[in-house]
C-alpha cells in the first residue's frame, strides 16, 4: 500500500515510516500541503495520506475534494492537541492518530485503508478450478469479467491475475465504482488538464493512465452511469482516452477487469447495462462460486484468518475446535470469505481457553444454517472433521432420506436396528432433534 505523509508529524516522521514500511507499506514524503496535492495529481497511487495536524489540513482536503482527488486523509498529532485533532476531523480527515505513533494504531489504519493481504487460500476442487483458468487466461490481454457474490474474493481473484500476467511488475490499480460518487469517477478514471472546470487548478492523471501497463480493476461495473460507459468502451476499443479538458487524445495500454455482483446480462436486458460494453469485458468470464457451495475451502481459510489475526494482535496461534469446526461447516456464510474474516478475527479476540472454541464463534445470522440434505453421489471431502461428526451426520441424512424408517436406513447403513437405536438414544441425549417416525 502505498502511503504519502505530509510535514514532519512533530519529529516522528521516521518512526512512522519505519512503522508502515514494516507493515508492508511503501513511503512517500511530502514537506508541504501543496508538495502533496503535486504527487497526487501525477498520478502516483496514493491509498492513504496522513497528515501533521499543524498544517493546513483543510486546505489539503477541500484541494482533494476540489480537484476530485479520491483518498483518505489521516491527520497525526501530539496527543494534546485535542482542539486541532477535532478540527481536521471537521475538515474531512478520516482519523486522527496521536504521536508518538502506535505501531499496532498504524497497522490498523493501514489494513482498514487497504487490504495487504493478497494470498489465495483454497482448499476445494471448485476454487483450484477457477483459480486454474485464472492462471490460464492471465497473460493474455483480454479484458476479464469475474462475478461472484459479495465478499466472494473477486479482488483478490483480480490481484492474482495480475500478479501472474506479463504486467506483474507493473501498477495494479482499482478503482472501485459504487464508492466513488458519479460526478468524481470520470475524472478518477480519465483524468482532466488544468483549467478542465473551476477545481482543476493543475493537471490529473486518471487512474487508466496510471494502470498503463498493468491492470485496471474496475470494481461493480454495474454501477457505472450509462453515459460514462460509452467513455469506457472506447478507451477500451480505441486503447487511447481523453482527459476532461484535453486537446487530444492519449495513448494508454490498460488491461482491464471488471468485477460485478449483479448479473450484467439483466442489467443489458434492463437497459442500464451497455451491451457492446458487456460484449467486451466478457471475452473471458470467470465466476467465484459462494463460499457455501466450496465447503472445502472453509476449514482452511478459517485456519488462514486465525493464523493472520493471531498475528496482528500478537496472541498465541491456536487450533480450531471440532465443535467450532462443524458450527462453520453447518454456516451457509451469506456474506461469503468476508464474513468468514470478520468471524474469525472476532473468534481470535473473543476465545478464552487454548482452542478457539465454538463460544467464541458469532455469527451474524445463526438461523443460515443448512438442513442436512440427503445423501448425494458427490459428497464433499470431509477432511478436517471428526469420526463422530461424520457418521453422526451420515446416520441422520440417511434417515431423513428414508422419512426417519429407522429400519430402512438401518439397511442402508449397514448397520443393526439395534446399534442404530443406541446411536439415536446417544443422539437425542446429546440435544439432537430426533423425529420419531410412523414405522420401523
Ligand atoms: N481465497 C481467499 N484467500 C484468502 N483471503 C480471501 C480469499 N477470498 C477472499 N478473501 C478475503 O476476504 C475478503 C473479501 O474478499 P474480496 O474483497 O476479494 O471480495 P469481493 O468479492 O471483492 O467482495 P465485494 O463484492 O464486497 O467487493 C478480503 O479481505 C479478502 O482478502
Ligand atoms: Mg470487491
Amino acid at each position: 500500500m502505498e502511503l504519502l505523509i505530509v510535514g514532519a508529524l512533530n519529529g516522528q516522521i521516521g518512526a512512522a515510516s519505519k512503522i508502515a514500511i514494516a507493515k508492508g507499506g511503501q513511503v512517500t514524503l511530502a514537506d508541504s500541503v501543496d508538495k502533496a496535492l503535486d504527487i497526487m495529481r501525477s498520478g502516483k497511487a496514493i491509498e492513504l495520506v496522513m497528515i501533521d495536524v499543524t498544517l493546513d489540513v483543510y486546505k489539503l482536503i477541500s484541494s482533494l475534494n476540489n480537484e476530485r482527488i479520491n483518498v483518505a486523509v489521516v491527520a497525526c498529532g501530539v496527543a494534546n492537541d485535542t482542539s486541532l485533532a477535532v478540527k481536521a476531523i471537521k475538515a474531512g480527515a478520516k482519523e486522527y492518530i496521536p504521536l508518538p505513533p502506535d505501531p499496532d494504531l498504524i497497522g490498523a489504519v493501514l489494513a482498514a485503508a487497504t487490504r495487504e493481504n493478497h494470498a489465495l487460500i483454497y482448499g476445494d476442487k471448485k476454487t483450484e478450478a477457477v483459480l486454474k483458468m485464472a492462471k490460464q487466461i492471465a497473460p493474455s490481454d483480454a479484458s476479464v469479467l469475474l462475478t461472484g457474490s459479495s465478499g466472494t474474493g473477486k479482488e483478490i481473484f483480480s490481484r492474482f491475475i495480475h500478479d501472474n500476467s506479463k504486467r506483474s511488475s507493473r501498477q495494479f490499480v482499482a478503482v472501485n465504482c459504487a464508492a466513488i460518487p458519479e460526478a468524481l469517477l470520470e475524472s478518477e478514471l480519465f483524468g482532466y488538464e488544468k483549467g478542465a472546470f473551476t477545481g482543476a487548478v493543475a493537471r490529473r492523471i486518471g487512474k487508466f493512465e496510471e494502470a498503463s501497463g498493468g491492470t485496471l480493476l474496475l470494481d461493480e461495473i454495474s454501477e457505472m452511469d450509462i453515459s460514462l460507459q460509452a467513455k469506457l468502451l472506447r478507451a477500451i476499443q480505441e486503447k487511447e482516452i481523453d482527459r476532461l479538458g484535453g486537446k487530444a487524445p492519449i495513448k494508454v495500454d490498460t488491461r482491464i477487469i471488471a468485477t460485478s455482483n449483479r448479473n450484467l446480462e439483466e442489467c443489458v436486458q434492463n437497459g442500464t447495462f451497455r451491451q457492446d460494453l458487456y460484449y467486451r469485458l466478457n471475452v473471458i468470464a470467470l465466476n467465484i462460486p459462494d463460499l457455501k457451495d466450496r465447503p472445502d475451502d472453509i476449514i482452511v481459510l478459517a485456519k488462514h484468518f486465525i493464523k493472520k489475526y493471531s498475528e496482528v494482535n500478537e496472541l498465541p496461534m491456536r487450533d480450531l475446535s471440532a465443535k467450532a469446526s462443524e458450527l462453520l461447516l453447518n454456516y451457509l456464510w451469506p456474506g461469503n470469505v468476508r464474513e468468514l474474516e470478520n468471524t474469525m478475527h472476532r473468534a481470535v479476540l473473543m476465545a478464552t481457553g487454548d482452542e478457539i472454541d465454538e463460544n467464541a464463534i458469532i455469527l451474524n445470522n445463526p438461523n443460515a444454517v443448512k438442513t442436512p440434505a440427503p445423501a448425494q453421489d458427490n459428497a464433499p471431502s470431509q477432511v478436517g472433521q471428526t469420526v463422530a461428526n461424520v457418521e453422526r451426520k451420515l446416520i441422520l441424512d440417511t434417515l431423513e432420506s428414508t422419512s426417519w424408517n429407522r429400519t430402512t436406513a438401518a439397511i442402508l447403513l449397514g448397520i443393526s436396528i439395534r446399534t442404530l437405536r443406541n446411536k439415536l438414544k446417544q443422539y437425542q441425549e446429546e440435544g439432537y432433534n430426533i423425529p420419531s417416525s410412523a414405522q420401523g
